[in-house]
């Protein structure tokens, strides 16, 4: 597992101080690493389709979580942060087409500049409101248990992707 850890090495660096929202980061960059692999050793098809339907979905899902909790707190810069995930939303959606549709192969540039924005998202704009809420005293305990909630249903609903990318 040597490659996987090398191509997105999770530190303490990146923890926002909100555990139920670095939880979900670290998934975040669990589920980038295997893509990483799976590319690299050209794992096939249905193997890598279905790492990046789980990546989109759960992507989509922890976005949707932080938007909630940064309304809850009514933060200042809620729209800005919304924008920002729409936008790699679309890149996401666009490399998942690309693939699934057009049969177009995933470039190692895609990996690396997912990578890179997930970085700097996080020890930027998610560290960020992180900070504020903090500042503000907001307690996020009521909406963490809300997100557990959330993602337990979301496995009990969809297929079984999470399946395809835990480690062998
Ligand atoms: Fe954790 Fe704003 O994404």
């Amino acid at each position: 597992m040597s490659d996987i850890e090398e191509f997105f090495k999770w530190s303490d660096e990146y923890s926002v101080g909100i555990a139920e929202i670095d939880k979900e980061h670290k998934e975040l960059v669990n589920i980038l690493n295997r893509l990483f692999v799976a590319v690299s050793r050209r794992e096939g098809h249905k193997v890598i389709a279905g790492i990046l339907d789980a990546l989109l979905a759960y992507t989509q899902t922890h976005f949707a979580l932080e938007e909630r909790l940064l309304q809850q707190a009514q933060y200042a810069g809620l729209a800005e942060h919304k924008e920002e995930h729409r936008l790699l939303i679309a890149q996401l959606d666009s490399l998942c087409k690309k693939f699934m549709v057009d049969e177009k192969p995933i470039y190692f540039e895609m990996l690396s500049f997912l990578r890179t924005w997930l970085r700097e998202h996080i020890r930027g704009s998610d560290t960020k409101y992180s900070a504020a809420l903090s500042r503000a005293g907001f307690s996020t305990a009521a909406w963490a248990e809300d997100a557990e909630f959330a993602f337990a249903e979301m496995a009990s609903t969809r297929r079984q992707w999470w399946k395809l990318w835990q480690p062998a």
